[in-house]
């Protein structure tokens, strides 16, 4: 029988690399095997999530995922990005790069989120299966692979790696943060399922809001990597795409992991206030549709204002900041979310 629970430590456990990856001279997680770029808490996390993936499929119990049509393109393009560089406009690509970096580095919080009391509020057993180790090492693994751990950097730290490298370490404006913080701000959250515990609600949310994230993210990480690894506008190109190309790696168990243990929850009953029960996956697919929605349509919106306002903030002259922006309008591969606001989202489920 294939092997479906794993202490904190295993699930931690790094692959036995014969070199390290250094990455614009820091010393970042993972490491090479025969040459080949082998993922960081892989050696148990890896063959783990690939079994109770196919627990889920014996069970017949289909996988959540974000059909393509759901992902909008990176924003700037690759055309538009190439442009900028080209017209000497660095900063707001720079910007862009060092937003993806603190975004990435905001992914730690994912060991903060309080997992509910499982045993309580979800009445089939849950063990062996990817939820019950959620807080058992999935959740810190996924917070060390995005923020960096100790003395080894993470994806920040080879995103703000690929950025100096690719734009031969450009000048990163002190208020990055602090305009993606304010650019940002939403109110309280509105509870969707308030008979179910906060912490269910908060946990789910917050788990199909990472998994979205992620999902995007493939787009961004193809974009980078040819945006980087372009050497009519890069420096060291090849070395930079493959810092991205690492990266992207990193994030396949992310992905994994969190479909796996969402479309876990969907094949369950959720037990709340009073004894009250919901079918796991009408409460999963609800918050999942709703935060896929919100995302698909906010980020590209705000990426295209953010942008706009930094083209003309960072070109003196405004008449050839009009020109510029003009002509990086005109590059704009435009894209809108394939629903209107009042029709459903496709079922998001394949065969697990
Ligand atoms: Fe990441
Ligand atoms: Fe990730």
């Amino acid at each position: 029988m294939t092997a479906l629970e794993f202490s904190f430590d295993q699930l931690l456990t790094d692959d036995a690399y014969q070199e390290p990856l250094i990455a614009g001279g820091v010393r970042c997680h993972g490491g090479y095997i025969d040459g080949e770029y082998v993922s960081p808490r892989g050696a148990v996390r890896r063959p783990a999530i690939v079994a109770w993936r196919e627990r889920l499929a014996v069970g017949g119990a289909p996988l959540i995922y974000v059909p393509d049509k759901y992902v909008p393109p990176n924003y700037p393009n690759y055309p538009q990005a190439k442009f900028l560089l080209q017209e000497g406009v660095i900063e707001p690509v720079t910007r862009a790069l060092t937003i993806i970096s603190i975004v990435e580095g905001f992914g730690a919080r994912i060991r903060e989120v309080q997992v509910p009391n499982l045993g309580a509020e979800v009445k089939e057993d849950v063990a062996g299966t990817a939820l019950a180790h959620l807080a058992g090492g999935l959740f810190e693994a996924h917070a060390r692979d995005e923020a960096g751990h100790r003395d080894q950097g993470g994806h920040k730290q080879m995103w703000e790696a690929a950025r100096d490298m690719g734009l031969s370490k450009p000048h990163v404006p002190g208020d990055v943060l602090l305009r993606l913080m304010t650019g940002t701000v939403r109110g309280e959250r509105q509870r969707q399922f308030p008979a179910l515990s906060e912490r269910m609600e908060s946990m789910i949310t917050m788990m199909a809001n990472v998994l979205i994230v992620e999902t995007f993210a493939e787009d961004t990480f193809a974009w980078a990597k040819r945006l980087l690894g372009d050497p009519e506008v890069c420096a060291d190109a090849e070395r930079a795409a493959h810092v991205i190309d690492c990266v992207a790696r990193d994030e396949k168990p992310h992905v994994d992991y969190l479909s796996v243990a969402l479309s876990e929850l969907r094949a369950r009953t959720l037990v709340g206030e009073g004894g009250r029960e919901f079918a796991g996956s009408e409460v999963v697919d609800a918050i999942f549709r709703n935060q896929l929605r919100g995302m698909a349509t906010q980020r590209p919106r705000q990426s295209r204002e953010r942008l706009q306002q930094e083209i003309h903030q960072c070109i003196d002259d405004a008449a050839r900041a009009s020109a510029i922006a003009r002509r990086f309008e005109s590059l704009d591969s435009g894209w809108t979310f394939p629903h209107r606001d009042d029709e459903e989202l496709d079922v998001l489920l394949t065969a697990a």
